[in-house]
Order: C-alpha cells, then sequence, then structure tokens
C-alpha cells in the first residue's frame, strides 16, 4: 500500500509542485444481504484492503485539476460547469454537485487520484472513488459534514450524474468500516452495529468471474422498480407498508395474485433475504461460520433462480465451492451481479488447492482465467500520513 500512496503523492507533486493533502477509500465486500439496502433492510458489509487514493490540494481559484493515474488520463473544468459526460469524471462531478446543493463551502481543487481495486469487479471501486472525493473536500474546505452526510452525496452523485440507482451499502461500508470487522447495517435506520469477524482458521477469498455485463446498471435499476411497484400495490392493502422491510412472505403469500408472478417471486427473494442476513448476523456473533455460510449457499440460489441477478459463470463458481463444503463453508456472488466477484469463506489450509481447480475448471468451461483476491478487513476513507 505504501508504494500507491507513494506513487500518487509524488506524481501529485510533480504536477502541481505543492504537498497534497492525502486521503484513501478503502473498496468493500459483503458478506451477506445483497438487493436489501434499497429495500430498507439489514445488509453485513466491510472495508477491505484494496483502497483509492486522492493527492488533493485547494487550487485557488473555481477550477479543478484532475488527474486519473491509472488512466493517464487529466481534466480541467470549473466547479461552476458541473455537466455530466466524461465517465469517471462524472462521479467527481456529482459528489462537487452534491457538496453545492447542500450549501457546503467548496472550491477548485487540484488531484491526483489512483488504486487497486479492480474495476468491474463488484468490489464498489466507483463508490470509492465519490466517497475518497468526498471525504478528501470535507476535509480540505472543513465542510464539517458528517460521514453519514458524506456517504448520501456519493450516493447522489451515483444516481444523478451516473444513472445508477443505487443503495446506500457501498458508501456507507467505505466510510465506516472498522478493521477486523463487518458493519451490520440497518438501511432504514442508517445506523449499524459493528460485528467482529473472526474466521477461525478460514479466508475470505474473492474470485472475480472477469465478467462485466454492459446491461448492469438497467437490470439493477428494473429490479429496483420491481420492488417498489410491489410495495405499492400492498401499500393500498396495508398502509403501514412503505418498504418492503415492512413485509412479511406471508403477506406476500396472501396478496400472490394481486402482486402477479414476476414481482412476488422478485419481492419474496428480498423478503427472505433480510431476515436470512439478521440469522447470519446472529451465527457470525456466536462463532458458528458454518452456519453463515450456508445462508451465503442460499442466498446465491436465491439472487441466481429468483431475483435473476446471476450469470452462468457466477453459478458455476459457487456450484465449485458447493461441491467441496466441507473446506468452502460458504460462496455467493456478491454485489449488483450479472458478473463480478464471488464471496467465498475458505479454510485457509485449502485455499491455494481450490485456487488450482477453481482455475482448471473455469478455464476448462469459459476459456478465461478467474483472478483471486485474499481480503483483509480495514478501517473505513481516512486521512493518511505523508
Ligand atoms: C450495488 C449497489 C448497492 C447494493 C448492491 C446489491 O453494489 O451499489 O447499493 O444494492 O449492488 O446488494
Amino acid at each position: 500500500m505504501k508504494s500507491l500512496h507513494s506513487a500518487v503523492a509524488g506524481a501529485f507533486i510533480a504536477q502541481f509542485k505543492t504537498t497534497p493533502t492525502l486521503v484513501r477509500a478503502p473498496a468493500r465486500i459483503n458478506l451477506i444481504g445483497e438487493h436489501v439496502d434499497y429495500n430498507e433492510g439489514f445488509v453485513l458489509p466491510a472495508a477491505i484492503d484494496r483502497e483509492m487514493v486522492f493527492g488533493i490540494a485547494p487550487s485557488g481559484h473555481d477550477r479543478c485539476n484532475i488527474y486519473a493515474l491509472d488512466q493517464g488520463e487529466g481534466i480541467s473544468f470549473s466547479i461552476f460547469d458541473l455537466n455530466a459526460g466524461h465517465t469517471w469524471v462524472n462521479y467527481l462531478m456529482g459528489v462537487l454537485d452534491g457538496f453545492q446543493r447542500r450549501g457546503a463551502p467548496v472550491h477548485g481543487v487540484d488531484c491526483v487520484f489512483g488504486g487497486n481495486i479492480p474495476a468491474g469487479a463488484g468490489l464498489s471501486s466507483s463508490a470509492a472513488l465519490c466517497c475518497g472525493f468526498a471525504f478528501a473536500l470535507n476535509e480540505l474546505f472543513q465542510c464539517n459534514l458528517a460521514k453519514w452526510e458524506l456517504a448520501t452525496i456519493a450516493q447522489y452523485a451515483e444516481h444523478e450524474f451516473v444513472g445508477l440507482q443505487c443503495g446506500i451499502m457501498d458508501q456507507y461500508a467505505i466510510l465506516f468500516g472498522e478493521s477486523e470487522s463487518a458493519l451490520l447495517l440497518d438501511c432504514r435506520a442508517l445506523t449499524h452495529e459493528v460485528v467482529p469477524v473472526n474466521l477461525l482458521g478460514h479466508a475470505l477469498l474473492l474470485v472475480d468471474s472477469k465478467v462485466k455485463h454492459s446491461l448492469a446498471a438497467t437490470a439493477y435499476n428494473d429490479r429496483r422498480q420491481t420492488c417498489e411497484e410491489g410495495v405499492r400495490l400492498l401499500h393500498q392493502k396495508d398502509k403501514t407498508v412503505t418498504s418492503l422491510r415492512d413485509v412479511s412472505a406471508v403477506m406476500l403469500y396472501e396478496h400472490q395474485d394481486l402482486l402477479g408472478e414476476e414481482r412476488f417471486i422478485k419481492c419474496l427473494y428480498v423478503v427472505e433475504e433480510i431476515k436470512r442476513t439478521q440469522a447470519a448476523a446472529s451465527h457470525l456473533k456466536s462463532n458458528q461460520l458454518s452456519c453463515l455460510g450456508n445462508l451465503m449457499y442460499q442466498t446465491h440460489w436465491g439472487l441466481s433462480r429468483s431475483y435473476e441477478v446471476s450469470c452462468p459463470e457466477l453459478d458455476f463458481l459457487v456450484s465449485l465451492a458447493e461441491d467441496e463444503k466441507k473446506w468452502v463453508l460458504g460462496a455467493r456472488m456478491m454485489g449488483g451481479g450479472f458478473g463480478g466477484c464471488t464471496i467465498n469463506i475458505v479454510d485457509s489450509s485449502y485455499v491455494s488447492i481450490f485456487e488450482e481447480k477453481v482455475l482448471h475448471q473455469y478455464f476448462a468451461t469459459f476459456k478465461k482465467e478467474p483472478d483471486f483476491y485474499l481480503v483483509n478487513l480495514v478501517g473505513g476513507a481516512s486521512r493518511l500520513e505523508l
């Protein structure tokens, strides 16, 4: 990590001839609780030791001069002319716009950023970009915004400047993460409980399917809309229902005809996943990792068969893990879906054997090599010492 920090600081100094403030924002994983954040349910994410690093200083005027180290691309724009258009710039402009709409005193910045979060792998590199930039602006201009406000600004950037109607899980985990712990986040109350993760001789292994689905954002927004339609219909029957958090499986079965098959199946997945996540958090607290793992497998097949956000490659990776259940306590697709990584809880002594097996069989079937990332749980976005 140190070399990443000095690469970003060095590039900043070379370009802007002054010393920057350095800020980092981690990637996130999610143990369980998928596609429930925008339904006001519970999720169990954590920040991991992959990060986006920012070197930043006030530019002294209203222009932002920003350089993306990994892309080798720079851009200059005024904070009064935030027109979305260009890929990674959208995220940063969205954050600036979010600050301005809150009346927070932001000005132009010089900035270099770079990181080691694989893009498109479902590890929230875009949320790390938004949250890190928001955290840095808050520090630089002493806006005194709370972390949850930074999270909502970063979410606003995705909604309004990128077009992904995402929930709050990624931003929250990136800002509030704690080392060696997951967060049991209540997405309705926007409060969390820190749950220590004791892996008892197991490792958290991500397997990157290397599948990137170009329609993922559209499909994601569609799923969200289906859930919202379900809530609207149920609200007609029971005025206390304002999200799927208020709904039980029994209620869904009662109104199956009203909902129609598609909405019924999708809403049922969400309602069950909210329950699974609460149960999974209890198992984690009582060190019952294999119970947690079983729930992860259930989540995967729910996401695949009912919620329909998986793909053949992810299903294949989870099936391989399930064949080795003695060693791989749990596995499932992670994040929005349609590609990206699976998360696996693997006996540490078995990791290299498992990787070899997966590599061999995945390549034989899909003619693609997966990547493997062993991850550790770390603290949320923070300032770094130079
Ligand atoms: C993406 C979104 C999150 C969440 C997950 C699915 O990562 O950004 O808000 O909805 O998908 O759980």
